[in-house]
């Protein structure tokens, strides 16, 4: 079978390395791709929002299965492209309809969603600029720190956590009077502020039937000690240690096996990942966050750790077929360490050639932000490598990809030096 990956980070080269393991494969297409998925299949010069172009890649290439990496094309609708159109209908897309990718794309929606299906998670009201009055009046009700959340996708910035009262208030006017992420603040919803330890747990879905990945925490900042600027994931470790079976029972219980049966009772079609961002505070377990998508760094260390044939998994999910399926996974630990370009994530430089790639022993460079130029690999965005390793204990593991994250430099390079402190 002939597969296309949409997406050009880390997330999309573990998903392509993996893949290409796969005796299903015929060949793998990525779509824009990377200097790393390259090296695995062939990358495909294509805008991942220009359908058309999508279209065209898939019918040239005879691709009978699509899997899409970033939320972006999701919540504007790849997949109902695909089945609105006569030619592709019949192609599999694993990653949500647009209706159900509000899921990430509507933060309001993903509420309703919850409270429909008593699924636990913070309290919460949702203001336009109309009755930003009632707004301000909700905000005195609470106590400090203050949850503002833009209600559409606003590139990871759409959350503010707020101590001071008058400086919420400010920050609720110009998110909705003044649009300061845009259209995604035209909507805000302002939460509870939960206390506790964040974790993120994984499905694969056909709507009806589901396999558990493997569960992962990342590290966002871009400094150690979890301070300073909030990044994509400088990150992540795999599975997350302290979750133990009791507690992952109760995520199954209480937050997996109601989010699933909610697609169903609201007739929400949904194949694909949800990613399930969650937060854990003296045992009791509340949801942050869905995702429609998988995670990155979070797919660097999910991945490796599946034993089984990925892409069997999701042919089966795409025909609606998961319940055919079991998923084995490796006993081990996975964590990955993530080499970022000088000025991260406030600007940066690109094209800085990428040092010692071939010297890496005992771990997986998964590329994120990487191109080739005149025959080298070099820097393509904030996020560049993410260095994974297997080891017995999350902590041998953070040791092998330390080891390796020495022997690649590039101008500029930053990493965090501390993934799995608070382990
Ligand atoms: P979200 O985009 O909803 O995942 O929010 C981004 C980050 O903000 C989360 O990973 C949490 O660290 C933090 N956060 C979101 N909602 C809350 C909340 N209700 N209480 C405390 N922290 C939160
Ligand atoms: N690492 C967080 C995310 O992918 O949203």
């Amino acid at each position: 079978m002939n597969v296309l990956i949409l997406g050009s980070g880390g997330r999309e080269h573990a998903m392509a390395w993996k893949i290409a393991q796969s005796k299903l494969l015929n060949k793998l297409f990525i779509a824009p791709g990377n200097a790393g998925t390259k090296e695995v299949g062939t990358n495909l010069e294509i805008k991942l929002t220009d359908f058309e172009a999508v279209k065209k890649a898939v019918i040239e290439n005879n691709i009978k299965l699509v899997i899409v990496g970033p939320e972006d094309p999701l919540v504007k609708g790849v997949h109902d492209f695909f089945l609105n159109d006569e030619k592709l209908k019949n192609v599999p897309v694993i990653g949500p309809e647009k209706y159900a990718a509000q899921l990430e794309g509507s933060k309001e929606f993903a509420k309703e969603f919850m409270f429909r299906h008593n699924i636990p998670t913070a309290a919460y009201e949702s203001f336009t600029a109309e009755n930003i009055e009632d707004g301000y009046k909700f905000l005195e009700t609470l106590t400090a720190p203050y949850v503002l959340k833009a209600d559409g996708l606003a590139a990871g910035k759409g959350v503010l956590i707020l101590e001071d009262l008058q400086e919420a208030k400010n920050e609720l006017t110009e998110m909705l009077a003044n649009k300061k992420f845009g259209e995604a603040s035209s909507k805000v919803v302002i939460e509870e502020f939960l206390t506790g330890i964040e974790l993120s747990c994984f499905v694969l879905t056909d709507g009806k039937s589901y396999v558990t990945l493997p569960s992962a925490k990342d590290y966002k900042r871009i400094g150690e000690g979890d301070k300073g600027l909030n990044t994509g994931g400088m990150g992540a470790v795999s599975p997350v240690p302290f979750l133990t079976d009791d507690l992952m029972a109760k995520i199954e219980t209480q937050v997996i096996k109601p989010t699933i049966n909610g697609f169903q009772k609201d007739n929400i079609p949904y194949v694909g990942f949800v990613f399930i961002g969650l937060i854990l505070d003296k045992g009791e377990i509340k949801v942050i966050e869905y995702n429609c998508r998988m995670g990155d760094p979070e797919t660097e260390v999910v991945i490796p750790l599946i034993e089984s044939d990925f892409l069997e998994l999701l042919i089966a999910a795409g025909n609606k077929e998961l319940h055919t399926k079991t998923i084995k996974l490796k006993k081990d630990s996975a964590c990955t360490v993530m080499l970022v370009s000088g000025g991260y994530p406030e600007a940066y430089e690109k094209g800085k050639e990428i040092h010692g790639l071939d010297a890496v022993e005992n771990s997986i460079p998964f590329h994120a932000g990487t191109t080739i130029k005149d025959g080298k690999v070099v820097t393509n965005g904030g996020r560049v490598i993410a260095v994974t390793s297997y080891g017995d204990t999350f902590q041998n593991a953070l040791k092998q990809s330390y080891k390796n994250v020495d022997k690649i430099c590039f101008e500029g390079v930053n990493f965090r030096k501390d993934i799995g402190f608070d382990l």
